[in-house]
């Protein structure tokens, strides 16, 4: 696909990878909706990123507030092309020790808010006949569990299944899925989290290289699934 002049929507554009995806989507000239609860956050990188970056406060666990702003937004004269589901939340605990309110809260954003997302741009997105793109960020947490990430790993495992049905489902409608799979990146993620990071993780800005590369793949190549680490996590 040819960026240049496209329509994308970016869950959790404002911080961490969200926001690296979308800086590099204007770079390549493509208009971009970033979503995310926190208008201030959006409105600081709508700053620096001009008025190709358009923020979106919304929570995408809102069924309400998803189908409204997806009903106000898209016309016949303007389709989107690109959908980025991104936005995510990780609680990192020993079962017994997680609330069900964390629980609930993976579930709602990491796939019902995917689910809200996806299942409402869709049919916005079959009203064209050019290749449009549906990119799910994973994990490598949805590839391999480990423990004390009982929670995420079903909703990253989760995406994965979702991923593959849709790209199953999806790719006469001329709409490629890909999942992408990161290790750890250098992000907020973590922040209020009880994980361990490490000195070498993956930067933003490196997976959404990676991101525009697929986007930019031509039309009749799919890249359904991919792994993104760092060549060497621990620097000993
Ligand atoms: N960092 C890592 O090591 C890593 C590794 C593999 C995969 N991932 C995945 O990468 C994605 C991005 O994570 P990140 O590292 O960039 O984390 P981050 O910096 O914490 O960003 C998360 C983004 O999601 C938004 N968000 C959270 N809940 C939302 C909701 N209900 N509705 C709308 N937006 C919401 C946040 O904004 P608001 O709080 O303003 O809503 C923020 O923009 C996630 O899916 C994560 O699971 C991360």
């Amino acid at each position: 696909m040819i960026l240049t002049n496209k329509t994308a929507i970016v869950s959790g554009a404002s911080s961490g990878l969200g926001a690296a995806i979308a800086k590099a989507l204007v770079q390549q000239g493509t208009k971009v909706y970033g979503i995310a609860r926190n208008l201030k956050n959006l409105q600081q990188i709508s700053d620096i990123l001009g008025d190709q970056f358009i923020p979106v406060s919304l929570d995408i666990s809102e069924v309400q507030a998803v189908t409204n702003w997806i009903d106000n937004t898209f016309s016949a004269t303007n389709l989107p092309d690109i959908l980025i589901n991104n936005a995510g939340i990780g609680y990192f605990r020993k079962i017994d020790e997680m609330n069900y309110n964390e629980w609930t809260e993976m579930i709602q954003t990491n796939l019902n808010g995917t689910f809200l997302l996806t299942s409402q741009i869709v049919p916005w997105m079959k009203k064209h006949e050019g290749i449009k793109h549906i990119i799910n960020i994973g994990s490598i947490m949805g590839t391999i569990a480990q423990p004390e990430s009982s929670g995420y790993s079903t909703t990253k495992f989760g995406i994965q299944g979702f991923s593959e049905a849709l790209f199953k489902e999806l790719r006469y409608d001329k709409i490629k899925v890909t999942c992408v799979n990161p290790g750890s990146i250098e992000t907020d993620f973590f922040k209020n989290s009880n994980i361990t990071t490490h000195s070498n993780m993956l930067q933003a800005d490196d997976i959404a290289a990676s991101i525009i590369h697929i986007l930019q793949t031509p039309d009749n190549v799919l890249i359904d699934s991919i792994t993104i680490r760092p060549l060497i996590p621990q620097v000993k």
